[in-house]
């Protein structure tokens, strides 16, 4: 574990915002949502928050991996006492709290592509992976969040999609002391009509054309709105409507502007 003083920093502005939340940071760990799932399986306090430097072996979304590259981004998971049974209100509450937290912080005003990417113009540069982890009988939400700050991708095949928000990395304790409060206030937010509200003003994908894939089948359409429960409703080219639930989508702008 890294005694760098960004724990300290990080404890006592959370502190200040009334949230006791257990901070460990580290140089390099193989993944911190893995991390989380580890300490919420040997017991430990909960809430608690888990960040890196760098990842050997950062986790995606459908399993693919998250180039974590040292000290270039925001690498955090958030091990929280909320049962995962509405996994897309969580996941869209996530990218509200990271998007408010990025304004915020560096006033970049970033997209978000259902159903919890994030972008600056047409790149993505934030994720976000929602687990869950039993102890017992008593299930927990891990939420992880990678934010690239000045990661370099010319020398990776994601050159072409992934980018930075290209701030200094300095930002990163302030950044997830903002984020850490933010995700804290969606989630525990009386009217949750209000966080979708917001989901549906910051996306960038409401009124343009759409390629999914589900169960190896490929449908075209329009994505037309976003429901109150954080579904994206898309009006198909047959002109049919199909509501899609599952973060397991891929979905991509039919234009060739946003690729995942
Ligand atoms: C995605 O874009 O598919 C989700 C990426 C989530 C990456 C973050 S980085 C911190 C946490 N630890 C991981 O291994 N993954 C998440």
């Amino acid at each position: 574990m890294s005694d760098n003083q960004y724990e300290k920093q990080i404890k006592k502005a959370l502190r200040r915002s009334g949230l006791d939340f257990n901070v460990f940071c580290y140089d390099l760990i193989d993944s911190t949502n893995t991390e989380a799932r580890r300490y919420a399986l040997s017991g430990g306090k909960i809430p608690a928050v888990f960040i890196a430097e760098e990842q050997s072996a950062g986790r995606g979304r459908m399993g693919r991996s998250f180039y974590s590259p040292l000290r270039t981004g925001l690498y955090i998971s958030l091990l929280l006492d909320i049962p995962d049974s509405d996994a897309v209100r969580l996941t869209t509450s996530a990218a509200v709290a990271v998007r408010k937290a990025v304004l915020q912080k560096t006033g970049i005003d970033l997209k978000i592509k259902w159903v919890n990417d994030l972008y600056l113009a047409s790149r993505k540069v934030s994720g976000i992976l929602a687990e869950s982890v039993l102890v017992g009988e008593h299930r927990f939400t891990i939420l992880g969040i990678g934010i690239n700050l000045d990661t370099d991708f010319r020398q990776t095949e994601l050159r072409d999609i992934a980018g930075s928000l290209g701030i200094s990395p300095k930002i990163r304790p302030a950044l997830a002391s903002e984020l850490i409060k933010d995700i804290h206030s969606v989630l525990y937010e009386e009217d949750p009509l209000r966080v979708i509200d917001e989901y549906r003003q910051s996306s960038c994908v409401l009124g343009k054309p759409v390629i999914f894939t589900e169960n190896e089948r490929s449908y075209t359409g329009i994505a037309r709105d976003i429901t109150d429960h954080g579904h994206l409703l898309v009006l198909l080219d047959g002109g049919n409507e199909k509501i899609l639930s599952s973060g397991e989508i891929s979905l991509r702008i039919n234009n060739g502007e946003l690729k995942s």
